[in-house]
């Protein structure tokens, strides 16, 4: 059902690999919403995922730019204003990749130079886009920017590594520059923090099933799907949320909320009684 939410609202969306990706996802509800985007990933991923078709279905275009880098993001943002003839009123960062996860390095064993890849990708690069935007005022006012995290940057989850790291730093980009930029623009700058979703991005992590099963049987809405978080991050790109800023904000089904279910103790006791 759509409700129009985006009528003539315009945007970048980073991210898209593959039907899975939450970017996918929110490009096709931003679409179904009346928005119009230019699509962006790296070379590499435009090559290895599917975001051409995506393209293709929306009558877009596809712009590839490392969001490490900041030339690229500089020519990302003039293409995208010349291909909308002005600024652009919404921003998905939807990017994340820890080279020490890939490896299988255990964060006590780190390898620093991926350390600092991991945070480069997954938050600098957030910040670059902002500083990006910013210098080049590209954002509308009332314009909203939005970037995906996930619990551990608050708690310890085994085996989510040097991301962990990556998540925290991405939550305080977000409330840093979302001063400056509130102050002197209002654009508003959120990070959604979703439920483990069956993604690349995140299978990539040891363990991803266990982990998504332990967070369905601990929620009591159940896990957020990547559908379920395009919704979301519609409505944050909408002119309804147009006073929330600088805000992490839960979309998971009220598992940040829950010390033990029901489900998670039934479970816990089977586990422990085939155990004796
Ligand atoms: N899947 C989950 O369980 C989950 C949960 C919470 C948060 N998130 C976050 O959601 C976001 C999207 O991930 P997803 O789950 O849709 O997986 P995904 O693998 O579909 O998307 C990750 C994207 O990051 C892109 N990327 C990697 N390096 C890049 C770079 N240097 N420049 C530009 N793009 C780059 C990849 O090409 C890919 O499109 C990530 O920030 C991820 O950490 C995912």
């Amino acid at each position: 059902m759509s409700y129009n939410l985006l009528k003539g609202k315009k945007g970048i969306i980073f991210g898209a690999l593959n039907e899975q990706s939450i970017a996918w996802k929110t490009a096709e509800h931003a679409a179904a919403e009346g928005a119009e985007f230019v699509l962006t990933n790296t070379p590499a991923s435009m090559r290895f995922g599917t975001i051409d078709a995506l393209a293709e279905k929306y009558n877009t275009i596809v712009i590839p730019a490392d969001a490490t880098n900041i030339e690229d993001l500089e020519n990302l943002i003039s293409k995208t204003m010349e291909h909308f003839g002005g600024k652009i009123d919404f921003v998905l960062h939807s990017i994340g990749m820890s080279p020490n996860v890939r490896k299988e390095n255990a964060y006590n064993d780190i390898n620093y130079n991926l350390y600092h890849q991991t945070l480069d990708i997954s938050a600098i690069s957030f910040h670059k886009i902002l500083q990006a935007c910013y210098k080049m005022d590209a954002i509308n006012e009332w314009g909203s920017v939005v970037a995906l995290s996930y619990i551990a940057a608050e708690r310890t989850f085994c085996n989510y590594n040097d991301m962990a790291d990556a998540k925290s730093m991405l939550e305080s980009i977000a409330r840093s520059f979302g001063y400056i930029y509130g102050q002197e623009k209002h654009v508003r700058i959120n990070t959604i923090s979703q439920s483990p979703t069956k993604t690349t991005a995140g299978s990539g992590i040891t363990g991803f099933n266990n982990l998504v099963d332990y967070a369905e049987m601990m929620s009591p809405l159940g896990n957020a799907s990547a559908d379920d978080c395009a919704d979301y991050i519609i409505t944050l790109f909408s002119d309804l949320t147009r006073k929330v800023t600088m805000q992490n904000l839960f979309h998971d089904g009220g598992f940040s909320n829950m010390g033990m279910s029901i489900k998670g103790m039934e479970a816990i006791s089977k586990g422990l009684s085939e155990k004796k």
